[in-house]
């Protein structure tokens, strides 16, 4: 087949991870047979710089009509004056509101090899596989902002269309899992929260019998997350609490930096990044993990262009890839040698299958 990718390798480690996963990209392409074009665009606080827009039109443009967003890394203290007026992260949300992906997918799988790299207890790891569907372009991000000498407001809004539309996306992914929803919320204090588990619960039991929901409230989901972490199978829930709990969530796996992400919408096109940050401390070392990409490479394959054998030779390869012993320095232990970024993107590509 024939695809174009939009690339936004964006700030900070940004360009680094993204560099490993379309090498993998173009590998797989290469011994599947397939045809990827790619245009690296602007994005982020480099954009500001170059631009004075974090998401210029161009690149825009650009996302709108490639199959898929491959996206890295944004932001970096150079941007983030509590001051400034553009801002890499203003470019970001709106490329998930133009693009209209409102469900964002965030697998979290802990492989056995790397039990102990996890700060938590080896046996509440084990078996630990599940998919986080965070709303992504609804809630407090996006409501109106305020501020003035003694107050600031930031509203959050929710529509029931937009419940039941992601309340659908993931038990449709239940449905093809274990038959497990987890609904978290805030219903004792917000009122998005009440609004959020009657429509949930209500498109559950019209649409979904076959799948079991159970409503659980973000604070004791926080707990639970990291004292029983296998009984999750699909959890749903609105922005914030997904963009905390998912950062909570990636080190079940071991490190922010394995864990990948698809944002989807109602047609194919999905933009694919690691869950992680730009990172500036490490920016520039090439000491980052790209697993969380080439991950979402994977995903990139199989939710935007439909092949699942290349997603999961990619993702056997990152498997085979660690259980060889192949760690960058956030998930290597004590006393062994650490892979550059590059390093453990040889490490991948030498377990994808040859040139066919
Ligand atoms: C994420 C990030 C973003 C978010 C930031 C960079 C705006 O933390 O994708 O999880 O909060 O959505
Ligand atoms: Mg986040």
């Amino acid at each position: 087949m024939k695809a174009h990718i939009a690339v936004l390798g964006g700030d900070g480690i940004g360009p680094e991870v993204v560099a490993e996963g379309l090498r993998c990209l173009h590998a797989a392409a290469k011994s599947f047979g397939h045809e990827i074009g790619i245009t690296e665009l602007p994005f982020g606080g480099v954009a500001i710089d170059s631009h004075g827009d974090p998401l210029p039109s161009e690149t825009l443009q650009a996302c709108l009509k490639a199959d898929a967003v491959l996206l890295g890394a944004i932001g970096g203290p150079k941007w983030s004056a509590p001051d400034a007026t553009v801002r890499p992260e203003q470019g970001l949300l709106k490329l998930r509101k133009e693009l209209g992906v409102y469900a964002n997918l965030r697998p979290v799988k802990v492989l056995p090899a790397l039990v102990d790299a996890s700060t938590l207890k080896p046996q509440i790891l084990e078996g630990v596989d599940l998919v986080f569907v965070r709303e992504l372009t609804g809630g407090i991000y996006f409501g109106e902002k305020k501020r003035d000498a003694n107050s600031a407001t930031d509203v959050c809004t929710y529509t029931v269309a937009e419940i039941e539309r992601i309340t659908r996306v993931a038990a449709r992914l239940a449905q093809r899992r274990r038959h497990k929803l987890t609904s978290i919320d805030k219903s004792n204090v917000l009122e998005t929260s009440r609004l959020w588990r009657e429509v949930c619960a209500r498109v559950m039991r019209a649409e979904f019998p076959d799948v079991a929901l159970e409503h659980v409230l973000v604070d004791a989901a926080a707990m639970h997350l990291i004292r029983r972490p296998r009984d999750f199978d699909v959890i749903v829930t609105e922005n914030m609490f997904g963009d905390i709990l998912t950062d909570e969530a990636s080190m079940l796996a071991g490190s922010l930096g394995l864990s990948p992400s698809a944002s989807l919408g109602d047609g194919k096109r999905g933009v694919y990044e690691p869950i992680h940050g730009s990172a500036p401390d490490i920016a520039g070392k090439g000491i980052a993990n790209p697993v969380g990409t080439i991950l979402s490479v994977a995903m990139l394959l199989r939710h935007s262009l439909g092949l699942d054998a290349e997603a999961e030779a990619i993702e056997n390869a990152v498997t085979l890839a660690i259980e060889s012993g192949a760690r960058t320095p956030d998930i290597v232990a004590q006393g062994e040698r650490a892979l550059s970024t590059r390093e453990m993107g040889d490490a991948v590509l030498a377990r994808l299958p040859a040139r066919g």
